[in-house]
């Protein structure tokens, strides 16, 4: 060819890209980034915004904002209405607050809720009941219990007093014995349990969270918390975190303040995961949590004065289990506060949602970040982010996003206003839902992709039992590529899901071939409650990073 020929040639591919769709146009420059993944837009509304998710072992997810926003677009059930003198924008409100979206059948019904449930938190028991715990005025003393059902009549049963002090903005976290603990919120330097026994009927300090309140503006609002592998609660706030001994109320070790000192947590919010729990069968287990995004001291008061403050762009990862613990710092290929950190079946980290500038609550966010970004935690330093394709839909403060038992990730959510507001706004209120499909669910990557025979899902499982698992693999297998991995459902609100922890099990032998295209390989389960919490878990075969569809296994 010429050079004319070329340059010609060039011409007529930029014209090509022009006269493309916006979205054709976005794909192709991330593509040749590297990127990878796609997006599908679920429901174009659910009628409330999800502002808190938390799927269930029925492959259905428990969605709701607040009760004081004003109207929803969805009804409350049987033509009800909620009638509340303290109700601060409708004192009679005939609008649901809380729907239950099937992922089978991809629709929705409208759920019960009675008590304002805005920034509250919450946690499975191991039976696979939704305990909520708090929220706001009428509603922050509140227990909301949700028992799965498939028959679809399933609704919350509200326990007036059922917490002893108010919890708005805390973070529940699932113990070994199966209850759970509640730590913080709003001007609570305390943490309670739930349920509550005769001896652990009441509330115990936590100086800490004294001790990281910025007093302007807190920036210790729903702190991360992840049971440690030692039974320790690890527990960071701001910018540092204790390991806590919640049965002695006593500070275990004290971890060094971030080195650039700047907050992580509610309104600077961040993110947190513990990440993959390897080697469970040996003596010394090393646990890590990887903190990233956020925005920068003072964000907040600038924010209100209408200035923008670029958010963070790193992560700082720690080992929790080391002797002399120390942060090291990465960075991210682009700044984002509010994204929410989510732990892929494979193992690698999904940051995504969020916006490059400002902070988190009422209208401070800016420069909303649609592309994602995987983080692989077992790759060189220097080539663990990817970025992926970008969504359309921006999802600013109070958005959310969970794993599926297929692999997809569920995005929804979106309201930085005190009301439902779809016009005359920056970042109209957002009621849609919309998944995420890693690029490990691409079909050219079928012929890798195992699919799980045996056992079947809902199945039992004990503690420290070798556990056989037939899969079939359509292509060439790699055996000495293939983990299995199990997944805790977490609960999701402002950009922390709480109680997410994912193991990867220990293979007993070789995968063996036990016929054409199938196979089997033996693991141990986890040897105790403290790895992993009696509970439902998705369990997942994963072959050269690509997983399975997931089955629930039930840890009892
Ligand atoms: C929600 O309801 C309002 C009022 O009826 C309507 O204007 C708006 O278009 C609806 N929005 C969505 C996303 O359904
Ligand atoms: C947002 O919605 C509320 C309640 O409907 C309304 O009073 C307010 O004016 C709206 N804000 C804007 C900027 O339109």
């Amino acid at each position: 060819m010429t050079r004319i020929h070329l340059i010609l040639s060039f011409l007529l591919w930029q014209l090509f890209l022009q006269f493309q769709h916006p979205c054709h146009r976005n794909l192709v420059s991330a593509a040749a980034d590297g990127g990878g993944g796609k997006w599908a837009l679920l429901q174009s509304s659910i009628g409330i915004t999800a502002m808190h998710m938390q799927l269930l072992n029925n492959d259905k997810v428990v969605i709701y904002d607040r009760t004081d926003f004003g109207q929803s677009n969805i009804s409350l059930p049987n033509g009800q209405c909620r009638n509340d003198p303290k109700e601060q924008v409708l004192q009679t409100d005939c609008t649901a607050h809380s729907v239950e979206y099937d992922v089978v059948t991809n629709s929705f019904r409208p759920l019960t809720v009675l008590t304002d449930v805005w920034c509250s938190s919450g946690a499975l028991m191991p039976d696979g009941t939704l305990i909520q715990t708090g929220g706001f005025n009428d509603g922050d003393h509140v227990v909301r219990v949700f028992k799965p059902c498939s028959s679809g009549s399933c609704d919350w049963h509200e326990i007036n007093d059922g917490l002893i002090q108010r919890r708005w903005y805390a973070t529940n976290h699932i113990l070994p014995d199966g209850r759970q603990i509640i730590i913080g919120g709003r001007r609570q330097f305390n943490y309670e349990f739930y349920p509550k026994t005769s001896t652990t009927n009441k509330v115990y300090n936590l100086p800490f969270l004294v001790q990281t309140n910025d007093p302007q503006v807190e920036n210790n609002l729903y702190p991360y918390v992840f049971l440690n592998v030692d039974g320790n609660l690890f527990i960071f706030a701001n910018n540092r975190a204790i390991l806590f001994d919640y049965t002695k109320n006593v500070v275990v070790k004290t971890y060094p303040q971030l080195p650039d000192g700047n907050p992580r947590c509610y309104p600077s919010t961040g993110s947190a995961v513990l990440l993959p729990l390897r080697n469970l069968e040996g003596s010394a287990i090393a646990a890590e949590v990887l903190v990233c995004g956020g925005s920068p001291k003072g964000a907040y008061t600038s924010g209100q004065n209408g200035n923008f403050m670029g958010a963070l762009d790193s992560c700082g990862r720690i080992s929790v289990t080391d002797q002399n613990p120390q942060w090291v710092m990465e960075t991210m290929p682009m700044a984002r506060v509010m994204g929410d950190m989510l732990l892929l079946p494979n193992g690698n980290v999904l940051i995504i949602n969020g916006a490059s500038a400002g902070t988190a609550g009422w209208e401070y966010g800016r420069n909303p970040v649609l592309s994602p970004v995987i983080y692989r935690p077992n790759n060189l330093v220097t080539s663990r982010f990817e970025v992926q394709n970008p969504s359309t839909i921006l999802r600013m403060y109070h958005s959310t996003a969970t794993l599926l038992r297929d692999g997809r990730i569920l995005v929804g959510g979106s309201n930085p206003h005190k009301f439902y507001n779809f016009t005359g706004v920056l970042y109209p209120t957002e009621l849609s839902l919309e998944t995420f499909l890693p690029s490990y669910l691409d079909s050219q990557v079928d012929d890798l992709r195992p699919q799980i025979i045996s056992p079947v899902s809902q199945s039992q499982i004990g503690y420290g039992q070798q556990l056989v698992i037939q899969f079939s693999v359509s292509g060439q297998l790699n055996g000495n590529l293939v983990t299995v991995t199990m997944v805790a459902p977490s609960f999701v609100t402002h950009s922390f899901s709480m109680n997410q922890r994912l193991l990867v099990l220990d293979g007993v032998d070789n995968v063996k071939l036990v016929e054409k295209s199938t196979y089997e390989t033996t693991v141990m389960t986890p040897r105790t409650g403290i790895l992993a919490p009696s509970g439902f878990y998705l369990l997942f075969v994963v072959h050269q990073d690509i997983p399975s569809e997931g089955i629930w296994v039930h840890m009892q």
